[in-house]
């Protein structure tokens, strides 16, 4: 099954045809109608765009949305390793959970963040491929311990609406921050410049890269797309001339699961905050962030609320591009003819 997982799996070509589409139904296009099609959106983690604009779409595409939580009185904890003794808190295995939910609805959405305890669970992005392995439909990826593809393909949809060219200096940067964060953001965002052909520099301090799979994954990108990527702690170099300001914070790499030694890592960091003076040194740059962002931590009151500060479009964008992406999911399953109700089997012993 298709599904959305990573921005970076799809053709430039296509991931453009989305992008248009996005800034066609942003201008009044009408969307395709798919009555009788159910969307299910399940979030692991807190959301105010995501989950507004996912019910959004779902309304303009004229699909019957089933929308769950997990936590509290929301669905039971889903155990998404392979082959434990479930005697601890989850309840239910994700290789029923994800089918049950395959037979009731025909695209999902899965909001699942990395845990920051294990690194490698997160790299596996456990929970999230675990739906994308058993659900049997196409699974979107509404962020994942390693992707945020929809925030991705909204923010290429913000830079072709706002003209910045292909070949413009993108400048990543990270931000101080009182929590480690996940990665998913910067991942997708620095992936997503690179295939866009950009010149995208990524200005972090010591001790903040990305992962390397990750910037290999940017750097081929940015190679394929006739763009070129840079890693550097020079803010001076990275902002002269950058035409897009795009600030996250994430945690350390070397401290995962470790809050005590990420807090002594980053302690007198506190002056990687966005200021006017930053944006100042661009070529007139433009600041983007996903949000949540919190204000005078990662960016100052005046750049949010200045020239330079293109969020609230960038946010819009989420409705328009996952209206584009969820379009294109349930048209291409009306080219498939689908047996969703499966027929009992007979039962046949192991000899
Ligand atoms: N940018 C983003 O995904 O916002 P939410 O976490 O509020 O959905």
């Amino acid at each position: 099954m298709k599904g959305f997982y990573n921005l970076g799996e799809l053709a430039t070509a296509d991931v453009e045809k989305l992008v248009a589409r996005a800034l066609h139904l942003r201008a009044g296009a009408a969307p395709r109608r798919f009555e009788g099609k159910a969307l299910g959106i399940l979030f692991f983690n807190p959301s105010l765009r995501t989950q507004a604009s996912f019910q959004r779409a779902a309304g303009k595409l004229g699909v019957d949305l089933v929308q769950l939580q997990a936590g509290g009185n929301g669905v039971w904890g889903i155990e998404c390793e392979d082959g434990v003794t479930m005697d601890a808190g989850n309840a239910e295995h994700v290789r029923e959970a994800a089918p049950v939910l395959g037979r009731f609805v025909d695209v999902l959405a899965i909001r699942a963040f990395a845990g920051i305890q294990s690194l490698d669970r997160d790299l596996r992005d456990a929970l999230m491929n675990g739906f994308r392995k058993h659900a049997g439909i196409p699974v979107v990826n509404m962020e994942s311990a390693l992707w945020h593809p929809c925030q991705a393909l909204a923010d290429w949809t913000t830079m072709d609406l706002y003209e910045i060219p292909r070949r413009a200096k993108f400048v990543l940067t990270w931000a101080w921050h009182p929590k480690p964060l996940p990665h998913a953001v910067p991942n997708s965002t620095v992936c997503m410049a690179s295939q866009r052909g950009m010149d995208v520099v990524v200005l972090r301090p010591k001790g903040y890269d990305l992962h390397e799979s990750i910037l290999a994954e940017a750097s081929a990108l940015a190679k394929a797309n006739g763009g070129t990527l840079t890693v550097t702690d020079d803010r001076e170099s990275a902002l002269k001339d950058a035409s897009i300001v795009y600030a996250k914070s994430w945690a350390s790499l070397g401290c995962w699961g470790n809050t005590e030694a990420e807090t002594a890592q980053r302690a007198g960091l506190r002056e990687w905050c966005v200021s006017p003076e930053w944006m100042k040194r661009t070529d007139r740059a433009r600041f983007m962030h996903c949000l949540p962002v919190r204000r005078n931590v990662v960016v100052r009151d005046e750049v949010l609320d200045g020239p330079w500060s293109i969020v609230i479009d960038q946010a819009e964008n989420r409705l328009h591009a996952q209206t584009a992406l969820l379009e294109s999911q349930f048209a291409s399953l009306e080219r498939k003819s689908q047996i969703r109700a499966k027929s009992p089997v007979p039962l046949e012993l192991p000899q």
